[in-house]
């Protein structure tokens, strides 16, 4: 059957293997720092407003919900992305050994993962942005502050802190600049220290009776809580994406996860238990900078400051994370002919994907500059969630039709975490909002359009071609 043709997957481990070279020198200690500083952005400093308002101070328990989630999946795409390590990776995986329609399908997913999350974090970086300027009195033409439609009651028309922020990280990635190891450090250490600041000065302004009722919305909001807030745990996949350079990657890789996970989990379930108890959930509505917002109100406006600026730093690692595994995907989806050539065409004198670096870095900077935050961010959630529940059953399928395939890291608890995980994915896409649904299937729609108008007669394995470019994105420090 020609969708499931599939690529060679002994030439490929062979190319993996001579390709990087990479020393393994990363344990779980730096893998759980790589999950923090992709995981802990727009999140955690601006959904859990949306979140409080979805489901009350029950929100605790909606953080809850989603990291089990998180937890299950996280397991099965480790051994998925660990079996492989290469450039693109599920998708380039999946390509292997499922077929060329599945990895289709599976990398259009993920587009809307790390495409539209660079337009989501954005978007939130932007009400911090316009916060921290307002604590010196500075503030933008209210048309130039959001997306239409954002703030309900207010006339706005473009989000440009957004908009601009996305394109000042297209333009350093496009001249090859990424961020190093020791930037990631310091990013987790600042996202952390205001995190921690918050809860330490917000804990003494906490009235419990603001957590009474629980859950005004019942369990149903509760429900609808997690699946929005699964997009502040969004970005742990980085740490799989590591595979390759980690010690003992069967101990460490989930000590890495599981690690990332549970400190973000601890954060944020605090942090909502605080945030809700110091502000009634109802005044978050039509806020973007609810963490600081809550310290405001509590009459600490330097803290707040400083909270700004923290989530201001911490939010920009995410975009470029975002952005950069956008660039490197679509790279690998043209190498393998089925995007135009032009995504994988590099730069002579940058050594970079440039054109397509500035083409999906403006795609998202308009999108960021256009779209209200919560349309994205469940957009994204139902992306990466599909791609979960797909990943999911590939590991159950090649478990039985590869069984002797080497793997890096194998998933635990054969078959329960795998059905477990799509069980809890499904459960967390069927709560969130119809209109995100359509939009997700208008998207998928469009997905398979494209695979039967262009990328299936392109594809390498119909022309027969190989790629020319190489680009094998260095790895820093
Ligand atoms: N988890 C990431 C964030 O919250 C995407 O910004």
């Amino acid at each position: 059957m020609s969708l499931t043709r599939k690529k060679d997957i002994s030439a490929m481990i062979a190319a993996s293997q001579q390709g990087t070279g990479l020393a393994r020198n990363l344990g779980a200690i730096d893998l759980t720092f790589l999950g923090i500083g992709a995981i802990i952005g727009t999140g955690i400093f601006v959904l859990t407003g949306t979140g409080a308002l979805t489901a009350g101070p029950g929100l605790i328990v909606s953080f809850i919900l989603s990291a089990i989630a998180c937890a299950l999946a996280a397991l099965a795409y480790a051994e998925f992305a660990s079996t492989i390590p290469v450039s693109g990776s599920v998708y380039t995986y999946t390509y292997a050994t499922m077929g060329e329609i599945f990895a289709w399908v599976i990398g259009w997913n993920l587009i809307l993962e790390y495409g539209l999350a660079s337009s989501a974090v954005a978007a939130g970086w932007s009400g911090y942005f316009q916060s921290l300027m307002a604590g010196f009195g500075l503030h933008l033409p209210t048309a130039l502050t959001a997306a239409p439609g954002a703030v309900e009651g207010q006339s706005t028309f473009f989000n440009l802190p957004a908009f601009l922020i996305v394109a000042i990280i297209t333009l350093l990635l496009s001249l090859g600049i990424k961020e190093t190891k020791r930037v990631n450090n310091i990013m987790v250490v600042i996202k952390l220290a205001v995190v921690v600041l918050f809860i330490v000065v917000g804990v003494g302004y906490v009235e419990p009776t603001n957590w009474t009722p629980f859950t005004p919305f019942g369990w149903g909001g509760v429900f609808s809580g997690a699946a929005i807030v699964f997009f502040a745990y969004i970005g742990f996949d980085a740490v799989t994406s590591a595979a390759e350079e980690v010690r003992d990657p069967q101990k460490n890789l989930p000590r890495g996860i599981i690690g990332s996970l549970a400190v973000c989990t601890i954060l944020y379930v605090i942090v909502a238990a605080i945030m809700t108890g110091i502000v009634p959930y109802q005044q978050f509505a039509g806020v973007d900078h609810p963490v600081s917002l809550a310290l405001q109100l509590a009459g600490q406006n330097w803290v707040a400051g400083f909270v700004d600026l923290g989530a201001i730093l911490g939010i920009t690692t995410v975009i470029l994370v975002m952005t950069y595994g956008m660039v490197r995907l679509a790279f690998a989806i043209s190498r393998d002919g089925m995007f135009p050539k032009v995504f994988s065409e590099i730069h002579p004198k940058y050594k970079t994907p440039f054109k397509a670096t500035w083409m999906i870095g403006l795609t998202s900077a308009t999108i960021a500059g256009f779209v209200p935050l919560n349309v994205i961010a469940d957009l994204v959630n139902m992306g990466t969630l599909a791609a979960f529940v797909l990943i999911s059953v590939a590991v159950l399928i090649l478990r039985k039709t590869q069984p002797d395939l080497p793997r890096a890291f194998k998933c635990p608890g054969m078959p329960y975490v795998p059905i477990a995980a799509i069980a809890s994915c499904l459960f967390l896409m069927f709560n969130l909002k119809i209109e995100t649904w359509i939009a997700f299937f208008i998207w998928f729609a469009i997905g398979l359009v494209l695979y039967f108008a262009f990328a299936r007669r392109n594809s390498n394995l119909e022309t027969g071609q190989t790629p020319a470019a190489e680009f094998a994105p260095t790895k820093e420090d």
